[in-house]
């Protein structure tokens, strides 16, 4: 299967888990072209990929701009071939009812802005990347993680991510033989 994996990432947690989701896709013989949203001018044309698997994280309720224009204008062409959101976020490693419809509402909002319903969605956890900020950012982040009982050290980066998790997703999707199931 050819995959196109399209991402944004403004700290690189995202860049990250797209490298993590090709190599697992490439190990199991699929080929993966892996395309940073703001480099769209380089995506080929959908036409030559089987599934494509798109992958945002969010700031301050939104998703990257460029992972917006890019899928607003391919909307028709995802919804034609097997597809998958991963939505990269801090919320998404807390358990709790009302941060997870938080979460959904973001989600929302980026299908209607978008009009791509994907065909699953996997919510996952990001990074806390305190030496990424700036001064402002990191104490912003540093209250957030506080106020959530996250970590709070910005004396160091803390991967929050579930590589477990991501691979069984990944592999899920890859054999598509039965539904991928929402994470939410
Ligand atoms: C300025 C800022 C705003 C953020 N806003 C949110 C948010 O609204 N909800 C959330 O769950 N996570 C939020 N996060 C956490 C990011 O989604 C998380 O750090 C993610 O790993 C960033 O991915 P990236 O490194 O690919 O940009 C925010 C992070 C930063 C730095």
């Amino acid at each position: 299967m050819k995959v196109l994996l399209v991402y944004g990432t403004s700290e690189g947690q995202t860049q990250t888990i797209a490298h993590f989701v090709a190599e697992r896709l490439v190990k199991r013989k699929h080929k993966v072209l892996t395309v940073n949203a703001s480099q769209q001018q380089f995506i080929p044309k959908l036409d030559a990929f089987d599934a494509v698997i798109v992958a945002a994280s969010l700031h301050a309720g939104h998703y990257q701009r460029s992972v917006v224009q890019f899928v607003k204008q391919h909307a028709a062409a995802l919804a034609e071939r097997p597809n998958a959101f991963l939505a990269i976020s801090l919320t998404a490693a807390r358990a709790d009812a009302e941060d997870r419809a938080g979460l959904e509402r973001c989600v929302t909002r980026f299908i209607n802005e978008t009009g791509w319903t994907p065909a699953s969605i996997r919510h996952v956890a990001g990074a806390l990347r305190y030496s990424a900020y700036g001064f402002f950012k990191r104490w912003l982040m540093k209250r957030i993680a506080a106020r959530y009982g996250g970590p709070t050290d910005t004396r160091r980066d803390h991967e929050l991510t579930n590589w477990a998790d991501l691979a069984q997703f990944v592999d899920a999707f890859a054999r598509r033989r039965r539904p991928v199931e929402h994470n939410r």
